[in-house]
């Protein structure tokens, strides 16, 4: 049974922060005093974690080409449940969540968790820009309210959680091929701070004392280093990722609503 007499720990993977934000007002609406964060989208510091059945966990991971990003799930896999209650929740980037949700239980389930909660949010698409703006400003304040809302539900009906059902279908959505991205730098704007370099969840940047190399094997294009530079000197300007942005953002206008599943 989920109670409030032991702590919650939140677990995600978000590098662009928006499934951070919905975590972790899920997670305020539950109410719990004792909250351990393990922010999963940094590799270096994860460890091994083992719950037991008296844990609750809440888990968040954004969605990518209709499915858990591949290195959320691979980090994911370090964690041991023993029949321990987890609330679920992915966030996209208003077009759709496809199996990622059912991928997230199904992984859950087999690593010893029990899902009692899910949902659904939506953030601001990774590939937006001032030019091709997708889902901009999400999650907003209504989201985080609703978000908000969901943990208090989750808290006031927790004698009756039975296991829930989350919409998806088998075979999963295939994933995309994985693209060789390589973020451009403008070296005369670039100061080497090495904000790209410290936020990267796959480490592709590496800044020297006169250049920046990134790896365009690793990177995910997730576009932390783009919105994160202060001197505004990265650019993903590869023309698959714009034709995407371009196409997302005259196809997926209408604002998509947070989903429960009690
Ligand atoms: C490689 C990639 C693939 C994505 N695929 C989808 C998708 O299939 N459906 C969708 O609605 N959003 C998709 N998104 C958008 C993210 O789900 C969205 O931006 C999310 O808010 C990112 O979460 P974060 O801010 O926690 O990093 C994708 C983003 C990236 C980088």
């Amino acid at each position: 049974m989920i109670s409030k007499n032991n702590s919650l720990s939140i677990i995600y993977f978000s590098p662009t922060g928006g499934t951070q934000k919905v975590v972790r007002e899920i997670a305020t609406g539950m109410g719990y005093r004792k909250l351990r964060d393990l922010n999963i989208t940094k590799d270096k510091a994860i460890p091994k974690l083992q719950f037991s059945k008296d844990d609750n966990v809440l888990i968040g991971t954004p969605v990518y080409s209709g499915r858990v990003p591949l290195v959320a799930l691979q980090r994911l896999k370090k964690m041991k449940g023993e029949n321990t209650n987890v609330i679920l929740v992915v966030v996209y980037g208003n077009r759709h969540y496809d199996d990622a949700l059912l991928e997230l239980k199904d992984l859950v389930v087999d690593l010893g968790f029990s899902p009692i909660a899910a949902a659904t949010f939506i953030g601001e698409h990774s590939f937006s820009s001032p030019k091709y703006p997708i889902s901009e400003g999400r999650p907003n304040s209504t989201d985080l309210r609703l978000a908000k809302d969901f943990g208090k539900q989750i808290m006031t009906n927790f004698e009756n959680h039975k296991k829930i059902k989350v919409p998806g279908t088998y075979p999963y959505k295939e994933r995309s091929e994985k693209l060789k991205v390589k973020p451009k730098i403008d070296m005369d704007l670039c100061d080497l701070c090495g904000m790209c370099e410290k936020v990267c969840p796959v480490d592709a940047i590496s800044i020297f004392k006169d250049r920046v190399d990134i790896d365009e094997n690793l990177c995910i294009y997730c576009h932390v280093c783009v919105r994160i530079c202060p001197q505004k000197a990265i650019v993903i300007d590869d023309k698959r990722i714009i034709k995407s942005a371009k196409n997302l953002h005259e196809k997926c206008k209408q604002p998509q609503i947070p989903e429960i599943f009690l």
